[in-house]
């Protein structure tokens, strides 16, 4: 598998990591979303962070990532691309909506890949014809994409094994460490992760930064994790947590343990989505 030519789509907190990491891995990535002010931004924050790193010593050359790097509207994207990644909103018709035009546009030999973190690729792939569905499957990345290494391969009904193992062995190859998952709701660490998230809002119930600080201080000094459950969720945005917490209890049939919590609907509707909105459980400058 030779990787060259990448096209991500949605340069929200996903889009715009997964994009600067392949342009780090020297692919030549067109990056795309229906928001001119987020393309722009990501574009300013990705080469900020290139310029942040050359002045570290940590990167040699920026400019010629920079150049690895464009932002483009998806009809002007090369069609001939390797891969497409979508990363855009967590929703499952407009996800399929945006699959069935990709499946248009790109050549027969191009890998359609959703991040989802939690729809099911079976169902995201009956969007498109039956000769792509072996080319099409899950890779999904995590918050944030350039840095941490886990990418899950995720096999649908139809993706082709011979192409998930292949694409295994090409991040094995970069520094990530992919894992081959099952198409089933939450995949791995979504599934996991579900107690992390619920279990510290049902203990805290109201909206009480105080309690939220001491759960987050409990797990990361004697738990070890690296952030804790309220920080973590402000990083990953309280909408896309939200809505994955819905669909991954929808598919298990409404079990009590994977339940949302009424304080995270409340957080959605009153437009506090954490980081991206420099408020969330806690507030940011
Ligand atoms: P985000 O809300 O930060 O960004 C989504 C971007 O998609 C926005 O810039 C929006 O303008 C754009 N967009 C929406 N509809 C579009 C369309 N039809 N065409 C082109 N662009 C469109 O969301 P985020 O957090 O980056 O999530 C994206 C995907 O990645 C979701 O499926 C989410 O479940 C998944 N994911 C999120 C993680 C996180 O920690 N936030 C972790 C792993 C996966």
């Amino acid at each position: 598998m030779n990787l060259q030519k990448i096209v991500v789509i949605g340069a929200g907190t996903m889009g715009s990591g997964i994009a600067q990491w392949f342009a780090q891995q020297e692919c030549y990535v067109e990056l795309v979303d229906s928001s001119e002010a987020q393309l722009e931004k990501a574009q300013r924050d990705i080469y900020s962070s290139w310029d942040k790193l050359a002045e570290k010593k940590k990167l040699n050359n920026p400019e010629r990532l920079k150049k690895l790097l464009v932002t483009k509207k998806l009809e002007d994207a090369s069609p001939d691309t390797d891969l497409v990644i979508e990363a855009i909103i967590e929703n499952l018709e407009i996800k399929k909506n945006l699959f069935k035009n990709l499946d248009q546009q790109f050549a027969s030999h191009t890998i359609l890949a959703s991040n989802t973190s939690s729809f099911p690729i079976h169902l995201m792939a009956e969007a498109v014809s039956n000769e792509r569905k072996p080319r099409f499957l899950g890779l999904h990345f995590f918050n944030p994409a350039t840095i941490m290494k886990l990418v899950e391969v995720i096999k649908g009904k139809d993706s082709s094994e011979q192409l998930c193992r292949d694409l295994y062995n090409w991040f094995d190859s970069k520094d990530k460490k992919p894992a081959l998952c099952k198409d089933s709701p939450g995949f791995i660490v979504n599934r996991v992760a579900r107690n992390f998230y619920g279990e510290p809002l049902r203990i805290v119930e109201t909206d009480d930064e105080n309690k939220m600080k001491e759960i987050d201080a409990i797990l990361k000094e004697v738990g070890g994790f690296k952030m804790g459950p309220f920080e973590l969720m402000d990083l990953i945005g309280i909408d896309i947590n939200y809505s994955v917490t819905c669909s991954v209890w929808d598919a298990y049939e409404k079990e009590p343990r994977f339940a949302p919590h009424k304080l995270q609907k409340q957080m959605v509707d009153e437009k506090r989505l954490g980081r991206k909105t420099k408020h969330g459980f806690y507030k940011y400058d």
